[in-house]
């Protein structure tokens, strides 16, 4: 094979939105033959285009019509589509969240792992932003010393209730599985947990439905505890105007801040931990230098994963997030919400069965009767870049 027939199954906002730079072919080697939507409709533009469509996700990827899939659909059909495609050897990138919960993503990767030669990737862009890299770098190459605590203030994802009503999937339970961490913050979840690793405990306080008229959470505080003693603190919402996007990490060589499109640095010159035993005086401090540290944004972010999950399938490459990878912050995402249900700190790993009881729990309790109105047509993608 020297060019990949690439499909799209789900032609939502994100769908549509791969499905256009594909078309613009901003991604080597690679050529969208297919697309996939349960909504008939959805899919008549591309008929147009000459692309082959469907309508049944299982029946597209068992038609030999496409040697990989972008899976673009709501959460809860992440793993049963995305365990058609590994059975079916088809290569599947699947958005984030890899799956609604955590033992759904077991599932997934357990199957993933029965089919080594198909590629399974995650769509977690925002990894790419030099932002974060930059800041990943500084950790690695222990510029921040030990790591002693990460505050994470994730709110500038205000959301009007026109949002939620323009899919019956959105912030339901038994459609989404939760609300603002498993869909809108969950980036900055993997991203946390990619810089920082796991916690060994959460204690989360979730409020559902404070600013919407929905049943899902829309405002979270979480404490995370970590091994080593550090700890966090990360926030979101969907009610908050104006919302904050301030990212701050400290360690014992100094302190990371990135907030408005800044990032600072402020460096000690001696180690707190250093300066703490051989400091001869009580309330001095060691000398601090502040680095403004410049960085860019990444370039079409989605479309270069997509080459990378081409490359990985053609040449080999490996994967920028193996898919495996997305269950770090569905588990981060979950234990946030039981926790806060259960009233208590939970210690990792979480229980997947005791949340998806919980979750199945809650499904069936809904009440929440849900009107879809016409889906808004604003420009998603400027949230990309956070
Ligand atoms: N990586 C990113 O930057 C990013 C951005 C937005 C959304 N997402 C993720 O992409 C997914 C879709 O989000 P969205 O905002 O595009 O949702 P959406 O509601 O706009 O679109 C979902 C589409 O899937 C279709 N669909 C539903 N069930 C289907 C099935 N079984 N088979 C085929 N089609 C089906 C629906 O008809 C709809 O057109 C979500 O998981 C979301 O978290 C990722």
């Amino acid at each position: 094979m020297n060019k990949v027939r690439l499909g799209i199954i789900g032609l939502g906002n994100i769908g549509r939105y791969h499905a256009a730079y594909l078309l613009d072919g901003k991604v080597d080697r690679c050529e969208l033959v297919a697309v996939c939507d349960a909504f008939e409709k959805a899919t008549e533009p591309y008929q147009a285009k000459g692309l082959k469509t469907f309508t049944d996700g299982e029946e597209f990827i068992k038609s030999g019509e496409v040697d990989a899939v972008i899976v673009a659909t709501p959460h809860f059909q992440h793993t049963t589509l995305g365990i058609a495609a590994l059975q079916a050897g088809v290569h599947v990138m699947v958005e984030k969240p890899i799956s609604a919960h955590k033992a759904d993503a077991e599932r997934l990767i357990a199957e993933s792992k029965k089919h080594p030669k198909v590629v399974f990737g995650g769509m977690f862009q925002m990894r790419s932003e030099p932002r974060y890299q930059k800041i990943k770098k500084l950790i690695d190459n222990n510029e921040l010393g030990t790591l002693l605590r990460l505050n994470w203030i994730d709110t500038d994802w205000f959301r009007s209730d026109a949002y939620y009503s323009s899919s019956a999937w959105r912030a339901t339970w038994k459609g989404e599985g939760g609300g603002v961490t498993i869909n809108q913050c969950l980036h900055q979840l993997d991203t946390l947990a990619w810089l920082f690793g796991m916690p060994k405990s959460v204690r989360g306080f979730a409020q559902l439905g404070r600013f919407h008229n929905i049943e899902v959470e829309d405002n979270v505080t979480a404490y995370m505890e970590y091994a080593d003693g550090a700890s966090a603190i990360f926030i979101s919402s969907t009610g908050e105007i104006p919302g904050t996007n301030r990212l701050e990490i400290t360690g014992t060589r100094g302190r990371v801040v990135l907030e408005k499109d800044k990032l600072t640095f402020i460096r000690n010159e001696v180690a707190s931990d250093e300066w703490n035993k051989t400091s001869t005086t009580g309330f001095g401090q060691p000398d601090q230098w502040t680095i403004d540290i410049p960085f860019g944004n990444a370039d079409m972010p989605h479309a270069a994963y997509i080459q990378n999950f081409v490359d990985a399938i053609l040449d080999g490459a490996p994967l920028k997030v193996p898919g495996e990878e997305g269950i770090r912050s569905i588990e981060l995402a979950n234990v946030i919400i039981y926790s806060s249900l259960v009233g208590q700190t939970v210690e990792l790993p979480l229980d997947s069965k005791a949340w998806e009881d919980k979750l199945n729990e809650l499904g069936e309790k809904s009440t929440l009767e849900k009107k879809v109105v016409e889906a808004t047509k604003e420009d998603f993608t400027k949230s990309f870049r956070r």
